[in-house]
């Protein structure tokens, strides 16, 4: 650790503070946090931590659904202009007019989202748990926000059930195509090939494995393989080169780069400690609806 990242852990201590960062985040904030992880388990361990102040480095919905699910805690967040280019394509109309449309159907949303979209869903889910979201559900036809390629793979495990689905998208994990994996599989022909679930349909069918962020993880730990390629946001290179240095991980692309993910520095978060601002708060109405959608995913069981 440097002096800059001692300080941060100095800091933490005295605020009473736990630092969660997303396996996306810069190496240097990953290395500081007390726990890295994918948004399902940052979700568990924002609500089950017994720290005064929560420090999150990720995007703002992830923050939000810190303050979601721990209303007593202080949930301060860096850089408030951290977005996601796929939670800023959905809005409270278009979810209306899709419960207009499919009445019977409950509405899944993944948790890519900001507060006010949840709070008019039934449940929650995240790429680690959306086929086990969807199985828990008694309903033949269910609506499914907001990214479209996570739904259409979910609906790919359920052929008596329809999910219909909004047309958002992540822009840096439905920009890898086809030919960008064929070209990946052409330079390491020994390779295992891993997608993430928000990849577009023809690429999810191209993959060995489809995973959350940690799932890949967990994946190459396990694995045989000594080459992978990384069909995710680049920031994830960094931790499965880490926890596996005898194995070598390539970028599928080297477009799959999250700007919002890289803004939050060591700089920045010293001064969020010093401060303890700035901090995420979200409207106790809304925050009441949609803490049931997130407290009902946290409930079923992880497989
Ligand atoms: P997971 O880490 O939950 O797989 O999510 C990926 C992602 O895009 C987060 O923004
Ligand atoms: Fe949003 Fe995509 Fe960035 Fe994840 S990687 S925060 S889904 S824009």
């Amino acid at each position: 650790m440097n002096e800059l990242q001692k300080e941060i852990r100095e800091l933490a201590k005295e605020r009473k503070a736990i630092i969660l960062a997303h396996n996306y985040q810069p190496p240097e904030i990953q290395d500081v946090a007390d726990l890295t992880g994918d948004s399902l388990e940052l979700s568990l361990k924002a609500a089950q931590t017994d720290a005064e102040v929560v420090v999150f480095c990720g995007v703002r919905f992830m923050a939000e659904t810190a303050a979601i699910v721990c209303p007593d805690k202080l949930i301060v967040f860096p850089r408030m202009e951290a977005g996601c280019e796929m939670a800023d394509m959905i809005g409270p109309e278009d979810v209306e007019n899709l419960k207009a449309k499919y009445p019977k159907a409950p509405v899944v949303t993944y948790v890519n989202s900001y507060v006010e979209i949840k709070a008019l869903s039934d449940i929650c889910c995240t790429s680690a748990n959306a086929v086990n979201v969807v199985r828990a559900l008694d309903a033949d036809e269910i609506i499914f926000l907001p990214d479209m390629n996570l739904a259409r793979y979910t609906q790919r495990f359920f052929k008596e059930k329809k999910i219909h689905y909004f047309e958002g998208f992540c822009p840096f994990h439905d920009v890898l195509t086809v030919e960008d994996v064929t070209a990946a599989r052409k330079a390491h022909p020994n390779a295992v090939f891993m997608a993430h679930p928000e990849c577009r349909p023809e690429v999810i069918d191209l993959a060995d494995a489809v995973r959350s962020t940690s799932g890949m993880l967990r994946y190459a730990k396990e694995s045989d393989a000594k080459e992978f390629i990384i069909g995710t946001e680049v920031g994830l290179l960094y931790p499965l080169k880490k926890q596996n240095p005898d194995k070598n991980f390539y970028p599928a692309s080297e477009k799959m780069l999250c700007k919002a993910m890289k803004i939050i520095s060591l700089e920045d978060l010293k001064k969020s400690l010093e401060t303890l601002s700035p901090v995420v708060k979200v409207p106790e109405d809304l925050r009441v609806k949609a803490y049931r959608a997130v407290a009902r995913m946290l409930e079923i069981p992880r497989t």
